[in-house]
């Protein structure tokens, strides 16, 4: 039976072995996938259990994904670009690290189907996921990226990879046509961005990177206002589509079962 793991800190909000197993026992393969809460120092040893072949795949999840790299012998270019690894998998007897959650990003964006071409994206937060929503952005040619960070020195990290991209202090508010909510504001109900949405017409997009709560109060914001809304669920199920693609070379379903299942 293979065995497939996805490790973070904290672990136990995550969906991913829900998501795997169903696809397993739809596909019919003979395999398991579990999750462990690690610390930073048991990196090492989990991953060499790949290279032992002791487990057949890692998904990564915060804090971990840019941690993770010093450990491979191999990045893709999105995982280059972006320091930050969310899938590893051995071929030919190398460990490779790689970002799904670029994909995951963009195909969630075409389900909304909200064209971002020549729009300006305003993205909250500078953490882990923003190198890969910025990346696919770019991707996509959308005409402005401005990046907002409580701390802001983290937002310098970011414009050395991004070069493009502009950045505001906290709490300012530019123009734009599309908002993400990318920090962790919002995993707790009562969370506020601290954001007054005062005069924005109904046409911009609000985008929480978040899936639990399935709606946020910066959701519900935009809601609202009568503009459009999305949550981070569809990213997560695409991502975790691109993993499992590439480790099974088997192109899952996602139907309304599968959806519900996820419901929280
Ligand atoms: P990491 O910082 O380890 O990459 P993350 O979960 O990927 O972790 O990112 C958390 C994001 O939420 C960061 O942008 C963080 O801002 P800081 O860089 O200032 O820490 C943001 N965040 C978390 N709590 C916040 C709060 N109370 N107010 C504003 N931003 C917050």
């Amino acid at each position: 039976m293979k065995k497939y793991l996805v490790i973070g800190n904290p672990i136990e909000h995550s969906l991913s072995p829900k998501l795997h197993n169903y696809w397993f026992e739809k596909n019919n393969i003979d395999a398991n996938y579990d999750r462990k809460k690690i610390d930073k120092s048991e990196i090492p040893g989990i991953i060499s259990e790949i290279r032992e072949d002791k487990l057949d795949g890692i998904n990564v999840t915060v804090p971990f994904k840019s941690d993770v790299i010093p450990f491979l012998d191999t990045l893709s270019k999105e995982s280059q670009i972006t320091q930050s690894v969310n899938t590893i998998y051995k071929q030919d007897k190398k460990l490779i690290g790689h970002n799904t959650d670029i994909k995951g990003f963009e195909l969630s964006l075409k389900e909304i189907q909200f064209n971002l071409e020549n729009k300006t994206i305003f993205i909250l937060g500078a953490g882990g996921v923003v190198p890969s929503i910025i990346y696919a952005l770019e991707k996509i040619g959308t005409s402005k990226i401005i990046v907002s960070n409580r701390t802001k020195q983290k937002t310098e990290n970011l414009k050395k990879y991004f070069s493009n991209v502009s950045v505001v202090d906290w709490g300012d508010q530019p123009e734009f046509d599309m908002i993400i909510n990318a920090t962790s504001l919002g995993l707790n109900k009562e969370d506020n961005i601290g954001l007054n949405f005062k005069n924005i017409n109904k046409k911009k997009l609000f985008y929480d990177v978040i899936y639990n709560p399935r709606e946020t109060n910066f959701l519900r914001t935009g809601k609202n206002l009568g503009c459009q809304v999305s949550n981070g669920k569809m990213m997560f199920i695409y991502q975790a589509l691109e993993a499992f693609k590439l480790w099974h070379k088997v192109e899952p379903e996602i139907n309304e079962e599968l959806k519900k299942l996820l419901d929280l």
